[in-house]
């Protein structure tokens, strides 16, 4: 038997994606915007936001180990401890640069891989996302349960796009058609922290990403699975964080939208 998973783990994720989402706040109308690449941006509350969680995991969990964006040095995603602290400082910080209410912060600690707790803070909304393993996943204290859409074409799905989309779309674009073609309509959010957070909720039946990394997926899985969802790699593999790619749905058309992935190859 695993140990029980200490209260103090939640306090302080919750913690964390609050105190992120007041700095967003307070930060979003003076935003220092820079470049990490041609379409990929950051800004000064992106790095100050890290800061901040770094040094309260560093105070209450020294033997813990961070896993976070903006300051992730090579070998941090090579799992080094038993506890990884996995942080998105502003998970829609293209949305959040612009000004369009639709970005989070992220938190989950994974045990030995595992995302054992996790936190999502909408501040836009006050809409706070939790979820413990095996206890159940909330929105503000409150239950959550997945949909009951039970084939694609009764359901509202959701995606991403990597930063290298403008010079590798050929697969991306032919798999958005895909879905296009079975499912009742897709939406493209920019946050896939919060798309996971709905299909948590049941706002949304499904989700599909690749080249996503640790810090957009890992506190999503868990309340997907908390709500009584399915979250899987792409073709239908065992989830894990670190591949960067996921399927999350309600669990009634995981198999169908696993079953679009799979008739699509990857190399178009
Ligand atoms: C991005 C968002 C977006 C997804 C991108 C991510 P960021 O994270 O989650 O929805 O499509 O792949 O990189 O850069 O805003 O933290
Ligand atoms: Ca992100
Ligand atoms: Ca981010």
């Amino acid at each position: 038997m695993p140990d029980p998973i200490s209260p103090k783990f939640l306090a302080t994720a919750v913690q964390a994606v609050t105190r992120a989402g007041a700095m967003q706040m307070a930060g979003i109308d003076h935003l220092h915007i820079e470049k990490k690449g041609t379409i990929d941006l950051v800004t000064q509350i992106d790095r100050d936001v890290e800061k901040m969680f770094r040094a309260l995991v560093g105070e209450r969990f020294p033997d813990h180990v961070v896993l976070a964006e903006e300051f992730a040095a090579g070998g941090d995603r090579r799992r080094q401890a038993e506890y990884t602290w996995v942080f998105d400082p502003v998970d829609g910080t293209t949305n959040y640069a612009h000004g369009l209410p639709i970005f989070c912060s992220a938190c989950s600690l994974e045990r030995d891989g595992r995302p054992i707790v996790a936190a999502i803070y909408d501040p836009s909304r006050r809409e706070l996302f939790t979820a413990e393993r095996g206890l159940g996943a909330w929105l503000n204290g409150a239950p959550l349960r997945v949909s009951s859409a039970g084939t694609l074409i009764d359901s509202l799905l959701c995606t991403g796009f990597p930063y290298s989309v403008q010079t590798d779309s050929g697969y991306l674009l032919n798999l958005f058609g895909d879905f296009l073609r079975r499912a009742r309509a897709v939406r493209r959010l920019g946050s896939a922290a919060i798309d996971m957070a709905y299909v948590a909720a049941g706002r949304l039946d499904g989700f599909w990403e690749v080249k996503l990394n640790p810090w957009d997926v890992s506190a999503g899985a868990l309340l997907v699975e908390e709500a009584g969802g399915r979250v899987s790699a792409l073709a239908g593999a065992p989830f894990d964080s670190r591949t960067g790619e996921v399927v999350a749905s309600n669990g009634r058309i995981h198999d169908e939208m696993v079953e679009v992935i799979r008739s699509r190859s990857r190399t178009e």
